[in-house]
C-alpha cells in the first residue's frame, strides 16, 4: 500500500533521502551513484529510486517545485514510509553579491511567507531552522573533502515571478539566498520531530544578473550531490 501520492512500498524507502527538485535529476543522479538503483515511484513522474551508496541504502526522491509539493512528499516520507533524513538538493538563487555562480551553500536556517508552518505546526515562526546535527555534519563533511561551502539563511519563496523588491526583503530578514521548498521541509521535520536540512549550488545572482545555463548546472551539480551522498554516509 502505498500513500495517494507515492505508489513505493514501505520497506522500498531508505531511512535517508536526497531530495532534488527535479525528476529527470534524480533519475540521472541515481543512475550515476546508486548501485542497483530501483525505480520505486512513478506516480505523476515524480520519480523516486532506491540504492545503496558505498553499502548504504539511499533513496533519491524528487519533491517537485514550491513549499507546496516538497510539504506533501516530505510529509509522507517522513510519516508513512518512516524516513529519519531529508537532505534537499537543490539550485538557488543569490543575494548576496559576492556568491558567484556554482558556489554551495549550506541552509542553516529558512524563511517562509506563508501560513504553512502556522497550519502544519500550529505556531506561527517565519524562520524555521535546518537540523543542527545535519548541518554541523554537512560541513565537516566539506572540510574532509576541502569542498568550500557558504552557510546562511535561505528564503524559501512561494512566488518565483514577484513584482516586489526581494532585495529590500532579504535586507530585512537577513535572507542570503532564494529558493522555493525548505520552508515546508524544515516545518515538517519539526512537527514529524525528524531531521531535515539543504544544500544548493548559485544557479543566479540577483544582484550581478550572472546566471548558469542548464547545460552547465547538469555537469557542476555534482560536487553538491558527492557532498550529500558522503554526508548521508556519517
Ligand atoms: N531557484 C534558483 N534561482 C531561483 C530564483 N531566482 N528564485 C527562486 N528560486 C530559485
Amino acid at each position: 500500500m502505498g500513500t495517494p501520492h507515492i505508489e513505493a512500498q514501505v520497506g522500498q524507502i531508505a531511512k535517508f533521502v536526497l531530495m532534488p527538485g527535479d525528476p529527470l535529476r534524480a533519475k540521472v543522479m541515481a543512475e550515476k551513484y546508486l548501485t542497483n538503483p530501483k525505480l520505486v515511484n512513478r506516480v505523476r513522474n515524480m520519480f523516486m529510486y532506491t540504492g545503496t551508496y558505498k553499502g548504504v541504502p539511499i533513496t533519491i526522491a524528487a519533491s517537485g517545485m514550491g513549499n507546496a509539493s516538497m510539504g506533501i512528499y516530505s510529509y509522507e516520507l517522513f510519516n508513512d514510509y518512516d524516513v529519519d533524513y531529508i537532505l534537499r538538493v537543490g539550485t538557488c538563487g543569490a543575494y548576496n553579491k559576492d556568491y558567484r555562480p556554482y558556489s554551495v551553500f549550506n541552509t542553516k536556517d529558512s524563511y517562509g511567507e506563508s501560513q504553512f508552518a502556522k497550519i502544519v505546526t500550529r505556531t506561527h515562526q517565519e524562520i524555521l531552522p535546518a537540523a543542527k546535527e545535519m548541518f554541523d555534519t554537512i560541513a565537516e563533511t566539506a572540510k574532509e573533502l576541502n569542498i568550500p561551502l557558504i552557510s546562511g539563511r535561505a528564503h524559501a519563496s512561494d512566488v518565483f515571478y514577484r513584482s516586489d523588491n526581494s532585495l529590500a526583503l532579504a535586507k530585512e530578514k537577513h535572507l542570503d539566498v532564494v529558493e522555493m521548498e525548505t520552508y515546508a521541509l524544515f516545518a515538517n521535520a519539526i512537527k514529524l520531530n525528524k531531521k531535515a536540512a539543504a544544500l544548493f549550488t548559485v544557479s543566479d545572482n540577483l544582484v550581478t544578473g550572472e546566471v548558469t545555463t542548464s547545460q552547465e548546472r547538469e555537469s557542476k551539480f555534482t560536487t553538491m550531490f558527492e557532498l550529500a551522498l558522503e554526508t548521508a554516509l556519517k
